[in-house]
């Protein structure tokens, strides 16, 4: 034991030493970032020439090149995932110097946006992004980012999950056609890789905001109405009717619109309209009332026989006084 320490405690102090400090060994990349199965080439330099052999120290078969102070070594598939090449220099007797490169070999596949194809205003859905194959090194959970965001509004963000999932009521007019995108960012070695997705919403709805409208809504006897439907949703709604009566009744409009000429007696009553996709039904109504010509006539004829009454009454009294 000591006499080997003494021994080299000897070589340190004669030759091996001087030798190796006069020489310095550099790897070029030092830290390369390769995918998984990608290929890398290092190279060696040695800044003097007076060793007796340069190598590479790998566990898998060498490809190696070499010329005078230089060693270079070539990994066509990388597929360890902690690969530490050493490069040696050994000088005359025992002396030797290294250096060791480390390869930040990863995978980082490109994130998936999950959604529904057709979302539902109003109806509780979630927007899922995943990173399928992820890792760095032995990090099985490596330093990632992941953000979801609606065009420029960042939704959701997480650390250090692979997946990150957003949970949202979808609204027609908030959401419909917007981008959603996905990104995310891996630190391997001393870079950050970024990778992004984009998805369109594709939003639906069932009809909504329905409303009837009817011009006049009270009328006589031979009048013309029209009574509008209005609705919204997406695909947009048909129309159909429930009526007190179908007769003189015309549609246009794609039955949006109903006409009624003549109007009569019958035709008062309740109009409801369905407006239907094939995301549900929704309805409104109105009442359109008829009004008597009659009555009124008879009060005008009554008003005015009672006035001819008053009137030659006091024609005749007026007569009388003379
Ligand atoms: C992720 O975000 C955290 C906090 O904002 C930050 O410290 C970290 O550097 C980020 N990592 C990457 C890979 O961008
Ligand atoms: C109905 O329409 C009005 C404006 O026309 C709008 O403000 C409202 O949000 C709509 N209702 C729904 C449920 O979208
Ligand atoms: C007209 O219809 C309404 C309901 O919409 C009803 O209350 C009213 O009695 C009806 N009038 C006539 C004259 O039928």
């Amino acid at each position: 034991m000591t006499a080997v320490l003494l021994l080299n405690i000897a070589c340190l102090l004669t030759f091996c030493l001087p030798l190796a400090e006069l020489c310095k060994l550099a790897i070029h990349p030092k830290a390369p970032i390769v995918e998984f199965g990608g290929s890398v080439k290092l190279n060696c330099t040695s800044t003097c020439t007076n060793y007796t052999k340069m190598d590479w120290e790998v566990s898998f078969e060498r490809d190696v090149q070499e010329g005078e102070g230089w060693i270079s070594l070539n990994i066509k598939n990388v597929t360890e995932w902690t690969t530490q090449p050493l490069c040696v220099a050994k000088f005359k007797g025992s002396g030797s110097i290294h250096t060791r490169a480390v390869i930040y070999v990863y995978q980082f596949s490109n994130p998936d946006i999950y959604l529904a194809s057709e979302i539902e205003s109003g109806h509780s859905d979630k927007i899922i992004c995943n990173i399928s194959s992820l890792r760095v090194r032995d990090q099985i959970l490596p330093n990632v980012n992941i953000s979801l965001s609606r065009g420029a509004i960042l939704l959701n963000s997480s650390h250090g999950e692979p997946s990150l999932e957003y949970s949202f009521v979808p609204n027609l007019i908030r959401d419909d056609k917007t981008e959603i995108i996905c990104m995310a960012q891996v630190e391997v070695g001393s870079e950050v890789l970024n990778k992004s997705a984009t998805r369109t919403l594709n939003v639906v709805a069932s009809p909504y905001n329905v409303s009837v409208l009817a011009n006049p809504m009270m009328y006589k006897a031979d009048a013309k109405i029209v009574v509008k439907c209005e609705a919204e949703g997406k695909p947009f709604p048909e129309f159909s009717w429930d009526l007190p009566s179908n007769s003189s009744v015309e549609y246009s409009n794609n039955i949006q619109i109903l006409t009624i000429h003549p109007a009569q007696s019958f035709h008062n009553g309740t109009y409801r309209c369905l407006a239907r996709n094939i995301y549900g039904t929704k309805s409104a109504q109105i009442d359109i009332l008829f009004q008597e010509r009659s009555r009124s006539w008879i009060a005008a004829v009554v008003v005015v026989a009672l006035l001819a009454v008053v009137f030659t009454g006091g024609i005749f009294w007026y007569h009388c006084r003379k």
